[in-house]
């Protein structure tokens, strides 16, 4: 029996009826959480994981998935998994996305893991939902454990969580029925793009994801823009945790040299800047940049950049303090001045800046090696 496997904690209990139900997180050693700069943080694997885990944390969570769910139109995924059996959601946080795919599916069985307990008590009180603590980053015990095999794995958010990437799909592909498990992620790509028009021209400048340039010649405003120095952040970050900021943009490869078939992928813009004085809704701008992303939600654009500004809001401090204090060798005051500055350019509204939704799916062959 591996340590982990130990340590995982069924977040409830149900009586026979199922009627009255308890919880027995509480008093847990995994509960005894880690405070820093007036920030709460994990305890289980403590210091693994960027991001706060306490309830200006949970807000924003509830933001993204706001946010996610708009963007995506109320799919809870692409995947072609009409009537999942058993789904696995990875990093489940405080739980929404599977509480929702377990409202919808009331016929599967959703189990989600987190490094911290942090699901809503309302959440357990599903029959077919349950929450455990546990690493995704350890060697899975599932299938020792006697448990049936995955229809869907759903990743969502776990950008600089994982130092691994190609065992976790591995990991993922393994548990996931040959010929009808599909694995499925969803992640913000971190490059900031600029929206231009030049004359008649509309297009976008971004930065390279590897080096220090950009695809076109971009306006100096953009270049010097306090997303560029994000960017150039989370660049940093990666390079001294050995955990990817960029995984949106490389995760369709890796989950393709796993194994799956039919791997596909969806873009979706994440406008920053008020798109009323922008691109939305006059459809001849629209059209050039959206053309390149799939089945847009045009719309519901200026709707997204409010949300995706909110996100940004109630995020900020809680993606850079950690980071830039365990690593960067920051003091804590000067990340919440840099978060401080970056409220104040969202404020101003004046660089048309955007980013990515990226959703990646693909599925288990029948036989590996066979398409
Ligand atoms: C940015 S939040 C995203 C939460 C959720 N997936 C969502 O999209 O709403 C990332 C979550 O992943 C969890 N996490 C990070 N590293 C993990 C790991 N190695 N194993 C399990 N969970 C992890 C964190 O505790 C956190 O709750």
């Amino acid at each position: 029996m591996t340590a982990h496997r130990l340590e995982r904690v069924p977040a409830i209990i149900y009586r026979e009826s199922h009627t009255a139900i308890r919880t027995n997180v509480l008093a847990s050693p995994l509960q005894a959480y880690k405070y820093e700069n007036n920030r709460r943080y994990h305890a289980y694997r403590e210091g693994s994981y960027w991001g706060p885990n306490d309830e200006q944390d949970a807000y924003h969570q509830k933001v993204a998935h706001h946010l996610f769910t708009l963007v995506l139109q109320d799919r809870l995924y692409f995947a072609p998994v009409a009537q999942p059996h058993h789904v696995l959601d990875i990093g489940t946080g405080i739980g929404l996305w599977a509480s929702n795919v377990s409202d919808a599916h009331p016929q599967a069985q959703i189990l989600g893991t987190d490094l911290s307990p942090l699901w809503h008590p309302d959440f357990t009180i599903r029959p077919n939902l349950t929450f455990e603590v546990d690493d995704c980053c350890s060697n899975w015990t599932y299938l020792d454990e006697g448990r049936e095999l995955f229809d869907l794995v759903h990743i969502r958010c776990l950008y600089g969580s994982v130092k691994d990437w190609r065992k976790l799909y591995q990991q993922a592909f393994e548990h996931l029925e040959p010929g009808k498990g599909w694995i499925e992620q969803v992640e913000v790509s971190l490059v900031p793009r600029f929206l231009y028009t030049r004359g008649d021209a509309v297009g976008s400048d971004f930065c390279h994801k590897e080096g220090k340039g950009w695809d076109s010649t971009a306006a100096d405003h953009d270049s010097n823009s306090i997303f560029v120095t994000w960017y150039r952040f989370w660049q940093e970050c990666s390079k001294r945790t050995g955990k990817t900021w960029f995984v949106a943009d490389q995760m369709a490869s890796l989950i393709y040299e796993a194994g799956f078939e039919d791997v596909r992928q969806e873009r979706y813009m994440l406008p920053l800047f008020d798109s009323s004085e922008g691109i939305a809704p006059t459809a001849t701008t629209t059209s050039s940049i959206c053309g390149e992303y799939s089945d847009y939600p045009v719309t519901r654009l200026a709707e997204i950049a409010r949300w995706f500004r909110q996100f940004w809001e109630t995020g900020m401090e809680g993606w850079i303090l950690a980071v830039s204090t365990r690593y960067m060798g920051w003091t804590a005051n000067e990340a919440k001045e840099f978060v401080a500055k970056t409220n104040q350019v969202l404020a101003e509204q004046s660089s048309r800046v955007y980013y990515e939704l990226v959703v990646v799916y693909g599925q288990r062959p029948l036989l590996e090696g066979v398409s």
